[in-house]
């Protein structure tokens, strides 16, 4: 079992400074700089495209931890690729080819993942597993930050513990990240890494209280965890 990683979302950064937001969470500690697309139909809210994705690139050397919350989003990814992020993030309802978007991601030379919905099952991720790098359990559904944890996906998270467990073990050298998106404060941080998850998600939790304190917000979920 690796650390928790805390991947800071910029959807809660002050958007008119994003560049140095960036740089503050960074120097702050952030593992990854999780960047939340919307396209205003797929979810209700229109965030950021590629282009802000590469403006935002040289600002920070950490991976950068793309979550695509469109649709169709095959047409997007080799811009977001090109763009400089690290990691790719699917929903499997985001097109009707799963297995293929991720070749896609892979053939780009990213690493792929896959984000569940609250309502959407395991099962949906379980026959491509053994290909992805990480997965993401949305505990929120997707669309806004500040939102409640939706409990019930803690056991969710536990199962999909077992699963990559399981594919990683037969797999020498394999890694698969444990993704968690979504309410993240300290208590909550603690359910989830309980539970079996890797990485964090903090939107407010990291921007709350101005750059001052967000190593010590990062810090506070980091030893939660
Ligand atoms: C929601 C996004 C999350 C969100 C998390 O659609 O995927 O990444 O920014 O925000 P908090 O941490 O405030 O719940
Ligand atoms: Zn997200």
């Amino acid at each position: 079992r690796q650390p928790t990683r805390i991947a800071p979302s910029i959807l809660s950064a002050d958007f008119a400074r994003l560049g140095e937001e960036v740089r503050a969470i960074d120097a702050a500690g952030a593992d990854y700089i999780h960047v939340d697309v919307m396209d205003g139909h797929f979810v209700p809210n229109i965030t950021i495209g590629p282009l802000v994705v590469k403006a935002l690139r040289p600002h920070s050397k950490k991976p950068f931890d793309v979550h695509l919350m469109i649709a169709p989003v095959d047409p997007y990814i080799p811009e977001f690729a090109a763009a400089g992020a690290d990691i790719l993030t699917v929903h499997p309802e985001s097109g009707p080819h799963l297995h293929r978007t991720i070749q896609l991601i892979k053939s780009l030379g990213k690493r792929a993942g896959v984000a569940l919905n609250p309502a959407t099952s395991l099962a949906m991720v379980e026959p491509v597993l053994a290909d992805l790098d990480l997965v993401l359990v949305m505990s929120v559904n997707p669309g806004f930050g500040g939102q409640q944890f939706i409990r019930s996906q803690l056991e969710k998270i536990a199962t999909l513990r077992h699963m990559i467990d399981a594919v990683v073990a037969s797999t020498p050298g394999r890694k698969i990240d444990l993704e968690v998106d979504g309410g993240i404060n300290d208590l909550t941080a603690a359910d989830a890494v309980r539970a079996g998850a890797d990485v964090l998600v903090a939107g407010t939790a990291t921007f709350t209280g101005g750059a001052g304190a967000y190593a010590e917000n990062i810090r506070r979920l980091r030893q939660a965890a």
